[in-house]
């Protein structure tokens, strides 16, 4: 399935290209606003333990103490955590353990990965196509009634949208498996809201429901290759039978305990608030723009914007020094769709800068 796939080339019309990623377009030289990785230094409370973990590498790892520090952060009992090499091999885990599923549905646009993994293993995977025209809202009656697998982000890459708990709450059901990737979730914030709103994180009541996380994004930790993933025990059980014996390594176990601990969980809510004023500095700046769009309500380290030609701007920006992400690689999207990075207002300004003159030449 995969090498058929990729032998349709990209920006055909026919196929997105569901492999690509952000990182590719990074390149060398260039500023980054194509990765949603945040870089930034590493506080001592996750590099430290990082650092011992590597004078314990002759043992095999240990999940145990991560697992039951994860478990505490989201209020549920260790049994239902399975660590996982970041949220890719959780959607890779999905994939295989469930390769019973009659109509597993994706709801795009989003990130590719999930769709990529179930397509690998053999699955015919179908696609609910969110509309630009409604703010990429999720509206769940679009999801057919005997999808017994249904994945969605939230918040969604690339569109930025966080969709309401309620809508969420509407797709699961029993005989399906409820996948809601929240990569992204600690990006979130909402005012008068301690928490990230609109996670499914903590909820043990939903028949199904799977949450993926990851610690890639806010931590800057995607060399590490650590995420998890909540659910069912019974469910994630299935899940664990498929996965690589030690396929989390030591030191990632270690990230994940330290980003598991309280002063974690604040510092992310910190970032998180400084991060949304960002972004309203950048959504500001591209409003501006003649002829740019935002769609939706961003609400994550990034937003999704609608240009006509942007395929053509984007290499220009690139011969100008700037990265963004191609949008026509997610489906839903096409060659006028961009996803740039939020970043502080310094580097947006320059952006926004040359994006206005590149638009008025
Ligand atoms: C929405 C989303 N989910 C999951 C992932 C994969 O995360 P990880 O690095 O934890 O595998 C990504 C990476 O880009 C992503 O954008």
């Amino acid at each position: 399935m995969r090498g058929q796939l990729i032998e349709v080339p990209p920006g055909t019309g026919k196929e997105p290209d569901l492999w690509h990623h952000g990182d590719a377009e990074a390149t060398p030289g260039l500023v980054d606003l194509a990765v949603n990785v945040r870089r930034d230094t590493m506080p001592d409370w996750l590099a430290d333990p990082l650092t011992a973990s590597l004078a314990e590498l002759a043992a095999y790892p240990d999940p145990g103490p991560a697992r039951a520090a994860v478990a505490a952060r989201h209020g549920r009992p260790p049994a239902e955590v399975l660590l996982t090499a970041g949220a890719a091999e959780g959607f890779v885990l999905l994939a295989r353990a469930l390769a019973g599923v009659h109509r597993p549905v994706v709801v795009h646009p989003q990130f590719t990965e999930p769709e990529a993994a179930l397509r690998a293993a053999g699955h015919q995977v179908e696609r609910v196509l969110l509309d630009p025209a409604d703010g990429f809202r999720l509206d769940p009656a679009r999801v057919p009634a005997d999808a017994d697998l249904v994945m969605i982000g939230n918040p969604t890459n690339p569109t930025s949208v966080l969709h309401p708990v309620a809508d969420l709450v509407a797709l699961a059901r029993p005989g399906r498996v409820l996948v809601v990737d929240e990569a992204f979730a600690d990006t979130t914030g909402a005012p008068g809201v301690a928490g990230e709103p609109e996670s499914l994180a903590g909820r043990r009541d939903l028949p199904g429901l799977v949450v993926v996380r990851s610690l890639t994004k806010t931590w800057g930790l995607a060399g590490l290759r650590i995420g998890y993933l909540l659910g069912e025990a019974a469910l994630l059980d299935r899940l664990a039978a498929v996965q690589p014996l030690w396929a989390v390594s030591t030191p990632a176990l270690a990230a994940a305990t330290a980003c598991a601990s309280p002063t974690a969980v604040a510092a992310e809510r910190e970032i998180a608030a400084r991060l949304a004023a960002d972004r309203d500095h950048l959504v500001a700046r591209l409003s501006a723009l003649p002829g740019v769009r935002v769609a939706g309500r961003p609400a994550s380290a990034f937003v999704l914007l609608h240009l006509a030609g942007a395929d053509r701007v984007r290499e220009t920006l690139r011969e100008r020094g700037w990265a963004v992400r191609r949008g026509d690689t997610f489906p839903g999207l096409g060659p006028d769709w961009l996803r740039v990075a939020v970043r502080d207002p310094a580097t947006t300004d320059a952006f926004t800068e040359v994006l206005a003159e590149i638009l008025e030449a």
